[in-house]
């Protein structure tokens, strides 16, 4: 059997920290996703914070106009991010948690336990022909949730595996490959992102159920020190190496 195609989504969100660093306006989110474009990336991933710490209003306005990739809006559950979804009807909105504390999305959405606050909101962005995906934990009882709640897509949070080694590494890796294997049961499409790099990508790039990653923090630290284009490549080269398709970009 020839393997499922894997797309590459790259977030672009940690461009925008750096040029928030200072307040101007480079480095430019939106010529990073050009570039993630022209290595040969499926689509763009940006996180409109409710604090706005990165990603802006403005940068997703230009993101919709300016880049043909599709775009993967990530959100918070609130009417405020509904509201700027339905406005700009982007090709995707992943449901993330969010908490004004945390560095970054800490654990994934807990679908289960909030299942009524989500639930009409799913149907709004779906009504809207917005492609939903929720950001859970491996869990089969979050992914029971998502089904149920009638999202489409799931994003798997590969967090604590890229985080950890050894056997707990090897346990979470394990618990990604089950999770992924029942959404598929479950007839839900299934991606999966959070702190992956050169090193941990591929034993969930080879996991034949997971259609996308959405990789952002390694790439632009990467990025510094090779340059975008050759990071975002050699990503695109371990992931087709692992799935066992041939690459597909010199
Ligand atoms: N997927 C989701 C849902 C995320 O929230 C993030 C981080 O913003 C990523 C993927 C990418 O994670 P990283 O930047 O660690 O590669």
């Amino acid at each position: 059997m020839t393997a499922r195609p894997l797309r590459l989504g790259i977030n672009i969100d940690h461009v925008a920290t750096i040029r928030n660093a200072r307040g101007g306006r480079h480095p430019d989110p939106v010529r990073a996703a050009r570039m993630a474009a022209a290595a040969g990336a499926d689509g763009i991933t940006a996180h409109l914070r409710e604090d706005r710490r990165h990603i802006s209003d403005g940068d997703i306005d230009r993101l919709m106009a300016e880049i043909s990739l599709p775009l993967n809006l990530e959100m918070a559950a609130t009417e405020e991010m509904l509201a700027i979804a339905l406005r700009h009807r982007p090709h995707a909105a992943c449901i993330v948690p969010e908490r004004r504390e945390e560095r970054t999305t800490e654990g994934g959405l807990d679908a289960a336990g909030q299942f009524d606050h989500l639930a009409p909101m799913i149907r709004q962005l779906s009504a809207a022909g917005i492609r939903v995906s929720l950001f859970i934990e491996p869990a089969i009882i979050q992914l029971d949730a998502a089904k149920a709640l009638g999202a489409p897509v799931v994003e798997l949070h590969t967090g604590r595996y890229c985080e950890t080694d050894g056997a707990v590494q090897a346990a979470e890796l394990e618990r990604i490959r089950a999770a992924a294997a029942h959404a598929e049961a479950a007839g839900l499409e299934c991606h999966a992102g959070h702190g992956l790099s050169f090193e941990t990508v591929a034993p969930v790039a080879a996991i034949p159920t997971v259609v996308e990653l959405n990789i952002g923090h390694f790439l632009i630290g990467e990025a510094i020190f090779g340059g975008l284009d050759g990071a975002i490549r050699r990503m695109r080269s371990l992931m087709d190496e692992a799935r066992g398709s041939r690459a597909r970009s010199a």
